[in-house]
Formats: structure tokens, C-alpha cells, sequence
């Protein structure tokens, strides 16, 4: 009887090992344990997420495999090659589509363009590029970032510059874009931009989610679905900051439809219309200082812009998927720079390190702590 079980048991544990065997991959970026595949360095190493994955991928040439433990279907292929980014992005776009995965992960930001596929993204690509390349769109956005540069950063400034305290600029601007992207998309300002800097539940809402989605990455896919079903963890805040987002959007469709029927109504009034809607690191395209925070690397030594492709730097995507905001972004982005250039010294303070934090939006972690002091004219 004693014989059987041994030969039982080493039975099992061969099959579980020819089972090993066959899942390795042939570029692992880790280690691979059994049953629990490379997660646990992912794990042990999430605290620096960013720098750790950079590094690993360096070691391995740009790309590699990662598989999660065995019960899962954590299998990913990771690259920060610029080749396959293009390869991926552009120029064999219609064989890399998100899929049902990636919507399941992303399911806060419901079926719209973010998240759509094939026929649906077209119609959805060309109804919204015909929005934003429209003439009056850009006017709107013009006056509605001029509105909210008067009327909320100038103030905010002052009131820094004055009392010397200091400030955190990565703050400032996120509410500042959050309140712009609001009266853009949704025609209402949440007024997150503010001298005391209230604490605002959809803005806090969104960046929940984008946490709670970076989280769905990390974990394998029946651990934050039982977390969902049970209702715990970073799954109940999930559903809470969904609920608060719904909430607000369904609020600012009803009030849209009642402008809508008085627009109608006095059809002469003239109306703006509004709209409803790992940076890589690597040392060859960057240089020797690719870790640095060194903003004066896009301008060229003759004071020109430097051009590099989008595939290599996908900070607003690349292909037929790239953003559809990058040029209202980028005309945001001039307004507020010679907004608060032309009347403010800003400095970083001493000592400060840039760190990321871990979410699917790169922040600073730590945010930018800056001394804000008016410009004597
Ligand atoms: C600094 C600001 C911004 C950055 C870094 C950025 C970045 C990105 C990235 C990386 C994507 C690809 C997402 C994906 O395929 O999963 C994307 C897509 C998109 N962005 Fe932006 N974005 C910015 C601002 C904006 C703004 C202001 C708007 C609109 C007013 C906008 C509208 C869109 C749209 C509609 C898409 C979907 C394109 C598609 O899937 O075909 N973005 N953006």
C-alpha cells in the first residue's frame, strides 16, 4: 500500500513538473517558480514598479515574457522596444487589438473609444475627430482655458506668491485640466481649482479608479474578482468611485438636455455647444541620463524643438490610436506656460526628487513642490 502512494505521489509531481516544463517560456524576464510563476518578484519589487520593470528590460534586450502562477492567465509579453512599440502601434495595428481582456479591466470607462474594437472604434474615431478638428471646438476650448486661467490659476498663484508658501504644481495642474476637461466634455466646471484646494469627490473618484485599474494588472484576474464579488479592498472602491462617476455624468446629461431644449427654443442666442467624452527609459533613444527629469532634452541646441517619432515616445500613443486631444493639449499647455511665466519665478524646492507612483496615468508620486514668487516688472 505504502509502495502505491509513493508511486502515486511521484506520478503527480512529474506530471506537474512536465506541466512546468511546457509552461516556461523561451525569453523569461524572471525567474519562474513553480505554481506561482514570476509573480512573486513582481510583488516584492511593486514599491518601485517603474524603475524595476526599466532595469529588467534592459537586462533582457527591451522584451521578454512574464507568466503569472499556473491557476491564472497571467501571460504577458512586455517591451519597451521601439521597434515592436511601432511594430504593435502602427504598422501591423489591425492584429494588435485591445479585446474583450483589456475592456473587462478598463470597464470604468464603459464602451466608448477608449475601449472599443474594430467597426465600433472607427465610427467612433471619425465622429469624434470630426468634433475636435472643428473650428468652433477649438474657439470654445480657447476662451473656456483663458476663462479658467483668469478666473482660478491667477488667483491661486497670488494668493501662493504672496503668503510664500509652498506649492504643489502637479496638483494645481490636475485640477486645473480636470475642471477644463469637465466644461469641455461635459459643459460643468467641478471648480477643483480653488485657494484652498477642496477636496472634490469625482476628481478623487477618477484617480480611484485609475488606481484600482493599474491594481487589476498586477493581481491575477481571479483575485480581484473574488475581491468584487465580496465587495473588499481596492474593488469596493472601485464600485464606490464608479457609482460617484455615474452619478455626476447621468446629472450633467440630464442638465444638457434641458440647455439643449431651451437652445431650441431661442435658437438665435449664440451658444458654444459643447462635447460629451512606461514612458519608456531607455538608454538608446535617450542617452546616458534617461532616468533624469530633464525637460530641456526637447529643445535643440540652436533653441529648436527636437523631434522624435511616437513611437518613441508614446506618451500620447502612436498610430492610427494616437490621441485625439494631443493638439488641444498642447495649446492648454502654451496657454498656461506664458499665463504664469510672464508673472511668476518658480523653483523647484531643494532637495526634491522626482519619483513615479503607481498608477496607469504617470504622476509624481510625491507631486511638485515648487516656491512660487511674483515677477517684478
Ligand atoms: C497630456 C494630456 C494627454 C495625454 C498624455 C493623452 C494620452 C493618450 C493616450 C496614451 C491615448 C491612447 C489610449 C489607449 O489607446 O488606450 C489617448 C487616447 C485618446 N485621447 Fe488622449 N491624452 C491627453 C489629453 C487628451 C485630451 C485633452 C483629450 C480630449 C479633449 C484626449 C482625447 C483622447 C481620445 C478621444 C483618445 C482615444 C483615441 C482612440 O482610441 O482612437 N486626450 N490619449
Amino acid at each position: 500500500m505504502a509502495f502505491l502512494l509513493v508511486g502515486y505521489a511521484a506520478a503527480t509531481i512529474a506530471a506537474l513538473f512536465c506541466i512546468y516544463l511546457r509552461r516556461c517560456c523561451t525569453h523569461p524576464i524572471f525567474t519562474e517558480y513553480p505554481f506561482v510563476g514570476m509573480l512573486p518578484q513582481v510583488l516584492c519589487n511593486l514599491w518601485r514598479a517603474h524603475d524595476y520593470s526599466t532595469q529588467v528590460l534592459k537586462q533582457h534586450g527591451g522584451t521578454g515574457e512574464f507568466t503569472g502562477p499556473w491557476f491564472t492567465s497571467m501571460n504577458y509579453m512586455l517591451t519597451c522596444d521601439p521597434f515592436n512599440v511601432h511594430h504593435m502601434l502602427s504598422r501591423n495595428f489591425h492584429n494588435y487589438v485591445k479585446g474583450p481582456e483589456f475592456r473587462e479591466i478598463f470597464q470604468a470607462f464603459g464602451d466608448g473609444i477608449f475601449t472599443a474594437d474594430a467597426e465600433a472604434w472607427k465610427y467612433d474615431r471619425d465622429l469624434f475627430h470630426s468634433l475636435f478638428k472643428h473650428k468652433s471646438f477649438e474657439v470654445f476650448l480657447e476662451k473656456t482655458i483663458q476663462k479658467k486661467v483668469k478666473n482660478s490659476l491667477l488667483p491661486l498663484l497670488n494668493h501662493h506668491a504672496q503668503g510664500r508658501v509652498v506649492v504643489d504644481l502637479q496638483d494645481v495642474f490636475n485640477r486645473f485640466t480636470f475642471d477644463n476637461i469637465c466644461s469641455t466634455v461635459l459643459g460643468r466646471d467641478p471648480e477643483c481649482l480653488s485657494i484652498d484646494f477642496p477636496e472634490v469627490a469625482i476628481e478623487k473618484a477618477f484617480n480611484q479608479a485609475e488606481e484600482c485599474i493599474f491594481y487589476r494588472h498586477i493581481v491575477p484576474k481571479f483575485v480581484w474578482k473574488m475581491q468584487q464579488w465580496l465587495q473588499i479592498g481596492q474593488e469596493k472602491k472601485m464600485t464606490e468611485a464608479c457609482k460617484t462617476l455615474d452619478e455626476f455624468i447621468y446629472s450633467c446629461i440630464a442638465s444638457k438636455r434641458e440647455d439643449l431644449r431651451r437652445y431650441e427654443e431661442n435658437e438665435n442666442e449664440e451658444t458654444y455647444v459643447d462635447l460629451l467624452t512606461s514612458l519608456m527609459r531607455e538608454e538608446e533613444i535617450w542617452g546616458k541620463d534617461c532616468m533624469e527629469l530633464k525637460p530641456e532634452r526637447w529643445i535643440s541646441e540652436k533653441g529648436g524643438n527636437v523631434y522624435v517619432p511616437s513611437y518613441k515616445f508614446i506618451a500620447f500613443n502612436a498610430g492610427p490610436r494616437s490621441c485625439l486631444g494631443k493638439d488641444l493639449s498642447f495649446i492648454q499647455l502654451k496657454m498656461v506656460a506664458a499665463a504664469i511665466l510672464r508673472r511668476y519665478h518658480v523653483e523647484v524646492v531643494e532637495g526634491y526628487v522626482a519619483t513615479p507612483s503607481l498608477s496607469i496615468v504617470l504622476l509624481m508620486k510625491d507631486g511638485l513642490k515648487v516656491n512660487i514668487r511674483k515677477r517684478k516688472f
